[in-house]
């Protein structure tokens, strides 16, 4: 079985109803990263961050998957499906999806600021007196600006099997992920979809909305496998 790997960001989640980053009117038009998306912006003020991502988590409970993250099901059909998100939401784990590596974290996970154990808090808030079981301060399971990509190296190795790389809903703005599509080197295809993308050479554009487009992609690559 060929393998496809699919890389993607806050634009898949956007018909789900939740802000993209870098979009007009996205989260970053609303706040400002070195106050809720750095270390030091929560060592400054913690309860704002933790407030930030508390009404994110809010907005996610109210959201569910589209139809781009059910269609991507479908690949496991006649394909090795990978999914390597930017995302912290769990929209792809509600489609149904397995095989999901975060390279962000995750938006319903917290860990201890003492050993970066990880705690499930689901749906809830947290909030300042939130403690690990050695009585630390928790903080998101979320990969700040300036911090490690844990799963970056593991996303990598991946990515230098796939025979089909689609990109997803990304502006491909931030590093080291951004990086990811320069290590297609086997990929026979490299697809994009993102109304509003850039050309890249070497890469298929779509330029569709990924509720649209990403359907009938899936249909095009499991019509042509025998
Ligand atoms: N379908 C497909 N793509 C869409 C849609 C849609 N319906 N709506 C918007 N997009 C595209 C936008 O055109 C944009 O190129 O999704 C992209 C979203 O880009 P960003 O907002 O920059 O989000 P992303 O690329 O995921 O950001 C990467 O930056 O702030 C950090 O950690 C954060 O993981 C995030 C990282």
């Amino acid at each position: 079985m060929k393998n496809i790997v699919v890389f993607t960001g806050a634009g898949i989640s956007a018909e789900s109803g939740l802000g993209t980053f870098r979009d007009s009117g996205g989260l970053w038009d609303k706040y400002k990263i070195e106050e809720v998306a750095t270390l030091e912006a929560f060592h400054k003020n913690p309860s704002f961050v933790l407030d930030f991502y508390n009404i994110r988590r809010k907005e996610l409970v109210n959201s569910n998957p589209n139809d781009a993250h059910f269609a991507l099901n479908r690949l496991e059909e006649k394909f090795n499906l990978s999914i390597i998100t930017q995302n912290i939401d769990d929209l792809h784990e509600r489609s149904g999806t397995k095989n999901i590596l975060h390279l962000h974290g995750k938006l319903m996970e917290s860990r201890s600021t003492l050993d970066n154990k990880i705690y499930s808090i689901k749906e809830h808030e947290l909030n300042i007196g939130d403690y690990c079981e050695k009585g630390c301060q928790l903080r998101p399971n979320v990969v700040w600006f300036g911090e490690e990509v844990p799963n970056m190296d593991q996303a990598i190795e991946i990515v230098k099997k796939a025979n089909i790389f689609i990109i997803i809903g990304t502006s491909l703005n931030v590093y080291p992920a951004a990086s990811l599509v320069d290590y297609a080197k086997i990929a026979d295809r490299v697809i994009l979809i993102d109304p509003k993308s850039s050309s890249y050479e070497g890469i298929e554009v779509i330029r569709k909305k990924a509720s649209i487009a990403v359907p009938k992609l899936v249909d095009e690559l499991l019509c042509c496998v025998i």
